[in-house]
């Protein structure tokens, strides 16, 4: 049963991921934020109405999730639930979990046709068209790309301190709700961010900054620009690109990294923050290839290797590559151009 045991657990992942996001869903955690509370209380106040509750509460027991103490019965948060899943935590990241479970769950349906090199529907091809095709989808997919850089966005100007003390000015090319500018224009109060995307994607941008300080608000600013018919914006110290060459072809990553170089001058730098894979030891990064997988299924991308990401900006003019780790899936990769 041991050698069962593993794959059992993979193969029902799915119920387990599902039964994690409607506990997200029903806002479990948050109601356990302020400790621990009896089946009764839960099921009330989480409004859990089907004949059997208890069973989806010892499901999340199960999966450590939650805990039960054994005399009262009653349920508290586990350690990490208390930590990421109570949305009044400072490192809460229940949205991005809740939007894993959803969106991707979904995506991830079509994997065997898609590994099969069939057609399947909506694979994202064009961002303006699914911008258009619906006015809610910047909105949506502009929380999740940020509930997916939490983390990213506080370690990007801490983990590379000295290199955004040695510049002044940068443009995020597809920067979506300009989240990543805000959080490096925050933390480095010298710096001067552009966030650029397509124009859809500029109410949401200006959600985001409206409640900014005057401080951080008069050095970020938005620019339209639709990368395949427009040159990056001259000038700049340092062009980034997080979470976007992922989404495209090796052909159009290329050719966004070259554009990059076109538009900066000698000693001018590029910086991409993305999920690396390590195909020589693939347990290393596992999260990575299932991005990897995911990419394939609703876009047109994959991920990349420290190897391959280094030929595509060595092969564009740039030399000095530096690598660096940010959380505990992204990288920085830095080139200088020659
Ligand atoms: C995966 S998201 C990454 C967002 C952000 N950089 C991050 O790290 O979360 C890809 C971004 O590329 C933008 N994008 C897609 N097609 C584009 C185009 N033709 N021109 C400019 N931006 C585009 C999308 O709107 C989206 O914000």
């Amino acid at each position: 049963m041991a050698l069962f045991k593993p794959l059992s657990d993979i193969g029902h992942g799915l119920w387990k991921a599902q039964i994690f996001t409607s506990a997200l869903d029903l806002k479990i955690f948050d109601f356990l934020g302020n400790g621990e509370k009896s089946e009764d209380e839960i099921l009330e106040s989480c409004g859990i109405k089907n004949h059997r509750g208890r069973d989806f509460l010892n499901s999340l027991v199960a999966m450590d999730l939650l805990n039960k103490d054994p005399a009262s019965g009653k349920y508290s948060n586990s350690e990490s639930t208390q930590m990421f899943l109570v949305q009044s935590s400072p490192d809460y990241t229940g949205l991005f979990f809740q939007f894993r479970g959803r969106v991707e769950g979904n995506d991830f349906a079509h994997l065997t046709q898609v590994l099969k090199g069939e057609n399947v529907k909506n694979k994202l091809t064009d961002f303006n068209a699914a911008y258009d095709a619906d006015p809610n989808t910047p909105k949506f997919f502009g929380d999740y790309m940020k509930s997916c850089i939490t983390f990213v966005s506080q370690l990007l100007p801490q983990r590379l301190d000295q290199f955004w003390k040695s510049v002044t000015t940068f443009t995020d090319i597809g920067g979506g709700t300009g989240y990543a500018t805000i959080e490096l224009c925050k933390a480095q109060t010298h710096l001067i961010g552009t966030n650029t995307d397509l124009g859809q994607c500029k109410p949401v941008y200006d959600e985001y900054t409206s409640a900014l300080d005057e401080s951080v608000k008069s050095r970020v600013n938005f620019k339209s620009l639709d990368f395949f018919k427009e040159e990056f914006p001259k000038g700049q110290d340092v062009i980034m690109m997080g979470n976007v060459i992922h989404d495209w072809s090796d052909e159009v990553k290329f050719m966004l990294i070259k554009k990059a170089h076109d538009a900066l001058e000698s000693g001018k730098h590029i910086l991409i923050y993305d999920f690396l894979i390590d195909e020589k030891n693939p347990k290393n990064t596992l999260d990575n290839f299932l991005i990897s997988v995911h990419m394939q299924t609703i876009a047109t991308g994959n991920q990349f290797t420290s190897e391959e990401i280094t030929k595509y900006l060595t092969d564009a003019g740039f030399k000095d590559i530096q690598i660096v780790k940010l959380d505990y899936n992204e990288s920085a990769i830095i080139g200088t151009k020659i």
